[in-house]
């Protein structure tokens, strides 16, 4: 079955990284989602329509979730999908972004693929089975202490929603690392982690489709996912996301407490 799986999510998620790809640079109509700074493209809507149907006509009886399109977790299989992760770095034509795609089988994680059309970089996980960027094997950053690692986060997220109160746990964390990034793409961070580009990523409300391949990816490195409270993260539920190398998991738990977030 992963096989088959997999196939399908390879040919899926390339496909919608050309069709992102494709849109590059080229004038499209703009749209605000929830306010000025949740940004909806032609192009979003236009991938998970093209990906969706290439999984749907493979496995018509798998479910299928998506950021535009929404969807359930009621059958045995589901795949989780950000059309386009990344959207604002997109419409600023700024390149971070990344199309990214998994399948669930309960809560269990069981291919993943995160594609970034630019750099033609194709991050790759099966369930027990490793990961892969562009088909050779990676695993996460050794470093055994914060001193030496580097974190990413895209904080102005976070207070814009209102949680200023967090900032002195991070704060608090940025004292301790060589430094904090943000790269505007959750999918293409939690890759960034897998192949050990970076130590950790953090973010304080991920919704399932931000994090759903980027969980296997980091596990399957070699690496750690949890929410800020240490519990496995739940894939039908919006949540804090910790992914690290595993080795630093627990002191950057340590330091984000002192902001209170579960
Ligand atoms: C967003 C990006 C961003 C993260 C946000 C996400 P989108 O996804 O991953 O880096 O901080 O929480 O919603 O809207 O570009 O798919
Ligand atoms: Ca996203
Ligand atoms: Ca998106």
């Amino acid at each position: 079955m992963l096989d088959a799986l997999e196939q399908a999510l390879l040919e899926a998620v390339r496909a919608g990284g050309a069709l992102i790809k494709s849109k590059t640079g080229s004038r499209m109509t703009v749209e605000y989602k929830t306010n000025w700074a949740d940004l909806l493209t032609e192009v979003d809507p236009a991938v998970e329509q093209a990906v969706k149907a290439m999984i749907l006509e493979r496995f018509p009886d798998h479910g299928f979730v998506g950021e535009e399109g929404g969807g359930g977790y009621d059958r045995e299989y589901t795949w989780v999908l950000d059309p386009l992760d990344g959207t604002t770095n997109f419409a600023h034509t700024l390149p971070n972004f990344a199309c990214s795609l998994a399948c669930y089988r309960g809560q269990e994680a069981q291919v993943a693929a995160t594609y970034d059309p630019m750099r033609d970089e194709l991050f790759t996980a099966r369930r027990g089975g490793g990961a892969f960027l562009n088909g050779y094997t990676i695993a996460v950053d050794p470093a055994p202490v914060l001193r030496e690692s580097l974190v990413a986060t895209n904080l102005m997220w976070d207070l814009r929603e209102g949680r200023a109160h967090l900032l002195p746990g991070i704060q608090a964390l940025g004292c301790e690392v060589r430094g904090i990034r943000s790269l505007g793409s959750a999918a293409l961070e939690m890759a960034y982690v897998a192949c050990g580009r970076i130590s950790a990523y953090l973010q304080y409300s991920l919704a399932p489709w931000d994090f759903a391949a980027g969980a296997l990816l980091v596990a399957e490195a070699g690496g750690k996912v949890t929410t800020m409270d240490g519990s496995p993260l739940d894939i039908t539920q919006r949540s804090t996301v910790v992914t690290s190398n595993g080795r630093i998991h627990d002191e950057v738990l340590k330091y984000l407490r002192v902001g209170g977030e579960k």
